[in-house]
């Protein structure tokens, strides 16, 4: 018989944000991995709402955008003026067809809420049968924000705005979190009272509970486990502490599922991030959007990891990363950037002041110093020596490079994409390749060296290098003086033949 109760969540995300000063909207504000609107969904996802209607208004197109890619069945409703939080929810009521079942109503810029507290809210509301529900929190500082105001019997009379409030009612510290269960009869019904009699002259959500109560309805307070999750966010220098407030609580449960963290104060993890068991993350580490870190592998000090997959026991050392892929026990850095499809397979190593673009590094495959690989398949064991440059622009289209399976570039290589070193082969340090290599054949390109004796002290006279080549001339001269003395006095005791320094 019982028919599951319809379920309609409005996320209220229609203000500017004055005190952002800011040209986003406050609500697309991010805070580790996800926006702060994107975290107010996210708390709402689990209770599977039939309907998601997101008010929206300041900054309403990039806002719209923004729902499109996070929550595609999210409806945004436009709010075309702010003409407070009960005009809002009327405005979102109005919007599609009539609504029966629950309402669950959040105020956009609350990103701390867990899940668990809004499903909580709900079960308390429901399980009333209540009109109307608030979360509530007791609070050091209630300033600025709506006071829970109780009877005598510990009933919630109203919701009073601090600035609309009493000097009694300003003193109680339990506040209003702005996120609330209805009935969404009983609320259409109270929304359509709202008056705009208040210090600023807009239409409060929160009259609804004092319209509900004198009307004889139930309504509920739901007391917030842990204050912090009620937190909004009005200025930079409060989300700052949001931000700590969210490291905190993710490096918590991260430390507690079996990770390291050397110095939680200066590892920021999204909330997007996940971990496996004994990795360890060194300080002044970042992990952002989808990156992940396998089991025993160690990432930092000094590390920014966005959308990037560390293998299992690979070492990651002061690099930064973006949408790059980290074999199992592959080692980076330190003093690496890997940029998007930067692929190093099981074992493969990308050293100092190396940069990594689109390229795949194959097992046990090394770079180990100072190289640019880009647009490149390196093939498993082979040795790029240092700096060795991909050549892989021409300055109108990128071209790629093959390096064979244990092939050896020597030092100071460019490779002109496009490009192959066979298998095994080897490329003389130097070069610059431009056409193929075949397997196991030695490639060099280079000029032969040719010694201009004398130059430096013929050209560069009364230099300080023309000085020392004279030091070092008179140096090599008394040398062979001396040896031929040496020889003379103990003949037969070196292992040179005899003559051999004297003749020059
Ligand atoms: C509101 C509550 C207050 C509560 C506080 C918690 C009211 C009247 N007051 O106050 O009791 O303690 O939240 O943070 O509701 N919005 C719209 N359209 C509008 C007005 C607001 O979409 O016309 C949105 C805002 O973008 C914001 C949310 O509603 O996300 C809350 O509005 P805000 O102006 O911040 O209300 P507060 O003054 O903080
Ligand atoms: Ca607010």
């Amino acid at each position: 018989m019982s028919q599951p109760r319809l379920r309609t969540v409005v996320v209220l995300a229609a203000g500017e944000g004055k005190r952002m000063k800011s040209a986003l909207p406050k609500v697309l504000h991010p805070l580790l991995g996800r926006t702060l609107l994107g975290h107010v969904l996210a708390a709402a996802a689990p209770l599977a709402p039939d309907r998601t209607l997101v008010v929206v208004g300041h900054g309403a197109a990039q806002v719209t955008a923004h729902l499109a890619e996070i929550a595609p069945d999210a409806i945004p409703v436009h709010q075309a003026e702010q003409l407070g939080t009960g005009h809002a929810v009327r405005t979102a009521l109005e919007s599609g067809p009539e609504v029966g079942g629950t309402v669950v109503v959040l105020n956009g810029d609350v990103p701390l809420l867990r899940a668990e507290t809004v499903a909580a809210l709900l079960t308390a509301h429901e399980a009333a049968g209540a009109a109307a529900t608030v979360l509530a929190a007791k609070v050091a500082d209630p300033t600025g924000l709506g006071r829970i105001v109780r009877g005598p019997d510990g009933r919630l009379e109203q919701i009073v705005e601090e600035r609309d409030a009493t000097p009694d009612q300003r003193a109680i510290q339990e506040i209003n979190a702005g996120i609330y269960a209805f009935d969404a009869t009983l609320l259409r019904n109270a929304l359509s009272k709202l008056s705009t009699d208040n210090d600023q002259g807009e239409e409060y959500l929160t009259d609804v509970f004092g319209l509900l109560v004198a009307a004889g309805e139930t309504v509920g307070v739901h007391v917030a486990p842990d204050a912090t999750e009620t937190l909004g966010c009005n200025d930079r220098v409060e989300l700052a502490a949001l931000r700590r407030l969210l490291r905190d609580r993710v490096n918590t449960e991260w430390m507690r599922s079996g990770v390291t963290l050397l110095d939680p104060e200066s590892t920021w993890i999204d909330v997007t991030v996940t971990l496996d068991r004994d990795a360890v993350v060194d300080q002044n580490t970042q992990l952002r959007g989808v990156t992940t870190v396998g089991a025993g592998a160690t990432v930092g000090p000094d590390t920014t990891l966005i959308d990037t997959t560390v293998g299992a026991g690979a070492t990651v050392l002061r690099t930064h990363a973006v949408g790059a892929t980290i074999g199992p026990e592959a080692s980076v850095g330190p003093y690496a950037y890997l940029r998007p499809e930067a692929t190093l397979r099981e074992k493969a190593k990308v050293g100092t002041f190396v940069e990594v673009k689109k390229s795949e590094i194959g097992e046990g495959a090394k770079v180990p110093h100072l190289s640019y690989v880009g647009d490149a398949t390196i093939g498993a064991r082979a040795n790029i020596g240092a700096a060795t440059i991909f050549v892989n622009y021409d300055g109108v289209a990128k071209h790629h490079t093959t390096v064979g399976e244990a092939a050896f570039i020597g030092c100071d290589t460019s490779l002109v994409a496009p490009v192959e070193v066979g298998a095994g082969a080897y490329v003389a340090a130097g070069s610059v390749v431009t056409t193929n290599v075949p397997p196991g054949a030695l490639g060099v390109t280079r000029a032969p060296q040719r010694n201009v004796e004398g130059w430096v002290l013929r050209r560069r006279a009364g230099t300080r290098s023309a000085a020392a080549a004279e030091r070092a001339a008179q140096e090599a001269a008394s040398a062979s003086e001396g040896e031929g003395i040496h020889e003379a006095s103990d003949a037969g005791g070196t292992d040179r033949p005899a003559g051999d320094t004297a003749t020059e």
